[in-house]
């Protein structure tokens, strides 16, 4: 089977239920004193502004299936006019042929903030051919090194992925966002990323989807070593705290509208979802799916309303508490 089909089959036979969004409580005052028709979801990013503070991000492309799914998401990305991310393009950079598969997002959503992805360690030619690919408004790296040691056919020399990185950023002309796929990032990595330039950083922590256990389903015999490896996404944001150079992105076990405020509150300007659009669409017809999201929407205005926050922009102002 395809490596794209399989992570679709082993990411959707995973679900999350507790996480490290759970030991983090919003502190409840009595008087919001703010009215809900003032409750403004607007979020800025990128120089842009988007209606929502979440987006769909990295997953798929490269194969029929991933096609379909990408049709989908963009459909969905659409109705809502918010980002969406691709998977890693680097397989139809090899193979044009797998090229609808990505394009066919642009092709539904030409007006859309699309963000191509590729991996890291990359020329800055395949960087700038894959933004082309989808007329991209930001290019994603993933830094994925877990992931390459537990896959069977994975990478084992991660050498040269900062210089690589750094040439990347100072050859394109989009924003440039260093993103993880589930293991999360300490202050030591946010230092690295903010001495060479970098400015968009998606965290993607642990708590989610898990790239290990993915690539554990695809080998003969497991590691066991990875299956707990890296940080939580609040153990992440709570790194990046210092860190002011940097935009931060959260990711990683976003599974309701309240951990999407939780990340905001903690500094996140934006919140992105893979797994659980893919459930999602998994489990709903593209119908149904615009009703869910509407009423996670109309939960996140809610959930500011109790905090008597009117603007994304001043969630960070909201009191928390985080038990570990
Ligand atoms: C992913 N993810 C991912 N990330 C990336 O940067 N490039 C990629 O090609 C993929 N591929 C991919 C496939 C599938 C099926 C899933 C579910 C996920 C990782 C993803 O962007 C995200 O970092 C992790 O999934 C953690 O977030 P969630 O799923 O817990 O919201």
């Amino acid at each position: 089977m395809n490596r794209k089909d399989d992570h679709i089959k082993f990411a959707l036979a995973q679900s999350t239920t507790r996480n490290d969004f759970d030991k983090v409580r919003l502190t409840h005052h009595a008087f919001p004193e703010i009215n809900l028709g003032d409750v403004n979801l607007t979020t800025a990013l990128f120089d842009r502004t988007f209606p929502y503070p979440f987006y769909v991000n990295a997953m798929t492309g490269g194969s029929d299936q991933a096609g379909k799914l990408n049709q989908r998401f963009a459909r969905l990305a659409k109705y809502f006019q918010i980002p969406m991310a691709t998977g890693s393009i680097t397989a139809a950079i090899k193979d044009p042929s797998l090229l609808k598969t990505f394009s066919v997002i642009r092709d539904i959503y030409p007006e859309g903030f699309v963000i191509a992805n590729i991996g890291a360690g990359h020329p800055v030619a395949n960087a700038i051919k894959a933004i082309n690919l989808l007329k991209a408004n930001a290019l994603q790296i993933h830094v994925n090194a877990v992931q390459e040691i537990v896959m069977p056919e994975g990478d084992k020399d991660f050498q040269g992925w900062l210089s690589s990185i750094e040439a990347i950023r100072q050859g394109i002309q989009v924003p440039l966002i260093v993103k993880e796929v589930g293991f999360g990032m300490s202050a030591k990595t946010f230092s690295q990323l903010t001495a060479i330039g970098v400015r968009y950083v998606d965290v993607a922590g642990k708590g989610g989807t898990n790239f290990s256990k993915i690539e554990n389903n695809r080998r003969q015999q497991t590691l066991t070593s990875f299956d707990d490896w890296g940080q939580s996404t609040i153990e992440s944001l709570l790194a990046a705290k210092p860190f002011t150079k940097l935009q931060i992105i959260a990711s990683g076990g976003i599974r309701q509208p309240l951990d999407v405020i939780k990340s905001l509150v903690l500094g996140a300007k934006m919140v992105g979802l893979s797994g659980y659009f893919l459930h999602l669409m998994n489990q709903h017809t593209d119908e149904e799916a615009i009703v869910m999201i509407k009423a996670f929407v109309e939960e996140l205005r809610l959930i500011m309303l109790l905090l008597g926050k009117t603007t994304i922009a001043s969630l960070p102002t909201a009191e928390f508490t985080f038990t570990p």
